[in-house]
């Protein structure tokens, strides 16, 4: 696919219909020679719009307006591409815990968590935030994770977890401003609410900061896992990751994870994590599937705002 045809797929379909913004701006950029042929002096796997966009709010560019982001970049190349070379899309979603709270209510408890790709590792904490599933909440801390829910029934309570680790390439520090900078940077523009919960949920993890490990999620997650404290269930989880990892490797970890004791928790995109049936997918935005121990049971939204369960 050339760089123009991935702005233009990104355009119509990932922001369409969830930020005008990068819509517009994928779009011009899509069109756009000479931003296209800075973008090309990158290597492949730094050339996506998301990290683009991330790093051009970072620096204080303009994203509002094509023709000023176009401007903005040419003017700045080398700051944006050295910037972009370095960093990595690291998205962190606590709203992600929405979905993954009906699959953790069913397994044996106290949890010892395990969060491969974790980034700062908000998803860590699903028993510290609240939910609200319809008019049905669980919980009464901080952010409030909304989530549609079609299909299920929503969980009764809060999980108990004993011990949580995350484990990823690059860990993000909350407490770092820096690290927080560059999370907030990859948030959309419009997504004020995500904003605000990013906020939220770094409080809560800056109170209890989780065991991060620099790591590979083939090579190091053996030696992490064998750190969970006996008598608690091991929960290996993983959320939008897996897109960034080559397909051999993808391989290599399914193989890994299936070798551990204790459950696997993927809510990943079906194209990357195959499933050999699955109903068709709500219509709509992009959707992953949330899956246990290998067994697809739901279709959910990126951001974990809504799940339809099918199992
Ligand atoms: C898009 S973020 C998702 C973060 C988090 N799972 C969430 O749902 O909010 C993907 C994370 O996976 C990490 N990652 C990518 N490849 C990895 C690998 N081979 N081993 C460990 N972490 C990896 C990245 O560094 C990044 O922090």
């Amino acid at each position: 696919m050339s760089i123009a045809e991935v702005y233009s797929g990104f355009a119509t379909r990932e922001a369409h219909g969830v930020s005008p913004a990068y819509e517009r701006l994928a779009l011009a950029v899509s069109r756009d020679d000479e931003v296209l042929a800075l973008l090309g002096t990158l290597p492949p796997a730094k050339r996506q719009p998301n990290l683009l966009f991330g790093v051009v709010r970072l620096l204080g560019g303009p994203v509002e307006d094509p023709a000023a982001f176009h401007d903005w970049a040419v003017a700045n190349w080398p700051a944006i591409a050295a910037e972009m070379r370095s960093r990595a899309t690291q998205t962190n979603e606590a709203g992600r815990c929405a979905v993954l709270l009906p699959v953790l209510a069913a397994l044996p408890q106290p949890f010892a968590l395990l969060e491969v790709g974790a980034s700062a590792g908000l998803c860590l904490y699903p028993d510290r935030y609240a939910y609200r599933y319809g008019d049905h909440q669980v919980g009464s801390g901080e952010p409030v994770l909304e989530c549609v829910a079609t299909g299920m029934a929503p969980p009764a309570r809060l999980p108990e977890v004993v011990w949580r680790a995350g484990l990823d390439l690059n860990p993000l520090d909350v407490t770092d401003p820096a690290d927080l900078a560059w999370l907030d940077a990859l948030i959309w523009p419009e997504h004020t609410h995500r904003r605000a919960r990013l906020r939220a949920a770094a409080a809560v993890a800056a109170a209890e900061p989780p065991l991060l490990v620099r790591g590979d999620l083939v090579d190091d997650l053996p030696a992490l896992a064998a750190q969970a404290p006996a008598g608690a269930t091991l929960v290996v989880f993983h959320s939008s990751v897996l897109y960034q990892v080559p397909a051999s490797r993808r391989a290599a970890f399914v193989e890994v994870v299936r070798g551990l004791p204790g459950h696997w928790i993927a809510n990943e995109d079906p194209d990357v994590l195959r499933h050999d049936t699955l109903p068709e997918p709500p219509g709509g935005a992009l959707n992953n599937v949330l899956a246990l121990d290998g067994t697809p049971l739901a279709w959910t939204r990126g951001h974990g705002q809504a799940i339809s369960w099918f199992a």
